[in-house]
């Protein structure tokens, strides 16, 4: 096989990408936006030793699964995985993914429930962050076709109810409308990365509760015409507040923390859970507020029924859920390595009433967790631990803190099955899994939230 062959192919599984996998010359095939059970031809692009890439070039037999996508632009974007793929089957092949990387790690079943999710499978995203570009001659926002940085400009609205971009909803294409009105009509240019020159390079926006908060980020110290944005948006109708990001590195980060409020509250009230938050634009939120409202209760309610005083929220971003941990616990210590995340859970904590019973440490987990764990073993304390990582896992010093300290339970909060299970390998013959429940935090991509809860083996006969 080598690059530029064109064959045709018989999928025979999903790949861990939410792409299909074929098998040809001995070696395994990966065909993105492609099927289980399809025959597809396809052009060969890349091979390596074991495997090869290739794209397809036409569907000769379609499964019974595959649907129109919604998107006009989706087989050009690259934003979305799997919107080809009826929404049932999406989730089948998210918890056979999961099932795979446990059985893979841990050399056995495991009982794996279906993925749950709030049934809003479009239109979910609370978060916008697209780059601008000029085409033909207009400021256009979209997305950067996967593994480059080209933007492909959204497509026509396609629902009434959705954005161009069918992963968020109205309101939020309403405010870049705004945007983009007041940005041509002011004549602003925009930013190319490779010659760092130009003005405007991304917009974000945010839905916190029923307001906006948009910012703007320029390579620039001051944002033209202000007024004349905010009128546009506030003819939008709906409340907002305005803030000005001032990027002037040659960075990938999309915001630097140079930001000021040119219009509204520095921050906007969430209510998470029954906590009380107040949202700053560079604070880390999860994407889909309803999905994130059903692990954190879920979370809470493991650590309210395994009967455990103390909690260690370990990734504990800027304290949410750290917050909706203490209404079942009188201890709760988070443990963030951003500062400024840190200093936003510090806020909330205080505005919550929970001054005496949380603490946020900012430090590695790597350092502070066996630390903390070792102390409340040696206080003699039952704890457990509630683990929310990166993508990348648990540092193995956190696992073996764990080991040698213990704790009753342990709840991990996974975005990436495959460390997921890496890490759970670890832990197994201490822990009993009580269960694993994926969640569709990002319906129409390939990812998965998965949450796990993990009892002590002989947990009444210890201590
Ligand atoms: C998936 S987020 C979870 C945040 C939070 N639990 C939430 O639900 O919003 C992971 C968090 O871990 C933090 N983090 C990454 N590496 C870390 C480390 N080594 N020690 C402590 N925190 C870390 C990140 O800054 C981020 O806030």
């Amino acid at each position: 096989m080598k690059k530029g062959d064109i064959l045709d192919l018989e999928i025979t599984s999903a790949g861990m990408e939410g792409e299909g996998v074929a098998r040809a010359d001995g070696m395994v095939v990966f065909v993105p936006l492609c099927m289980q059970g399809e025959k597809v031809r396809v052009t060969v692009k890349e091979v390596n030793k074991k495997f090869a890439r290739a794209t397809v070039i036409k569907v000769l037999e379609a499964s019974k699964d595959r649907i129109a996508p919604l998107c006009p632009i989706f087989y050009r974007c690259g934003c979305c995985d799997m919107q080809h793929i009826a929404y049932e089957k999406q989730l089948a092949i998210k918890k056979a993914n999961v099932e795979a990387c446990l059985y893979k790690a841990l050399g056995r079943r495991v009982d794996v429930g279906d993925v749950l999710g709030d049934g809003k499978i479009f239109g979910y995203r609370n978060k916008i962050q697209v780059p601008l570009t000029r085409v033909g001659g207009k400021v256009v926002a979209g997305y950067f076709r996967g593994n480059t940085h080209k933007v492909v400009p959204f497509g026509e609205k396609v629902r009434e109810d959705l954005g161009a971009c069918v992963m968020y909803e109205r309101g939020m294409q309403d405010m870049l409308d705004a945007f983009l009105k007041y940005a041509n009509e002011a004549g602003l240019d925009c930013y190319d990365e490779e010659k760092h020159s130009g003005f405007l390079r991304h917009f974000v926006a945010r839905r916190v509760g029923d307001k906006y908060a948009v910012t703007i980020v320029a390579n620039g110290k001051k944002l033209p015409l202000e007024k004349k944005l905010i009128k546009e948006l506030i003819d939008t109708g709906m409340e907002f507040s305005l803030y000005f990001d001032s990027n002037t590195k040659k960075t990938n980060v999309i915001m630097s923390d140079d930001i000021r409020t040119v219009y509204g509250e520095a921050r906007l009230d969430a209510e998470i859970c029954g906590v009380h938050a107040k949202v700053s634009p560079l604070s880390f939120m999860q994407i889909n507020d309803g999905v994130r409202d059903m692990i954190y209760a879920a979370a809470a309610d493991a650590i309210a029924k395994c009967g455990v005083r103390a909690v260690i929220d370990a990734y504990s971003g800027a304290g949410v859920l750290t917050n909706v941990l203490a209404k079942s616990a009188d201890e709760v210590y988070g443990i963030e390595i951003v500062k400024d995340a840190v200093a936003d859970a510090d806020e909330l904590t205080a505005s919550c009433g929970n001054a005496d019973k949380v603490r946020n440490i900012c430090g590695d987990c790597a350092k502070e967790l066996p630390a903390l764990a070792s102390r409340l073993r040696g206080e003699g304390k039952a704890f457990s631990v509630v683990l929310d990582p990166p993508r990348k896992g648990c540092d193995r010093k956190v696992l073996d803190a764990i080991l040698s300290s213990m704790p009753d339970a342990v709840i991990y909060i996974s975005c990436n099955p495959a460390t997921l299970a890496r890490d759970l390998a670890v832990l197994d013959g201490n822990y009993d899994i009580v269960s694993v429940d994926p969640y569709d935090m990002f319906p129409q991509t390939k990812h998965v939230e998965t949450l796990v809860l993990l009892s002590r083996k002989n947990r009444e006969k210890r201590d």
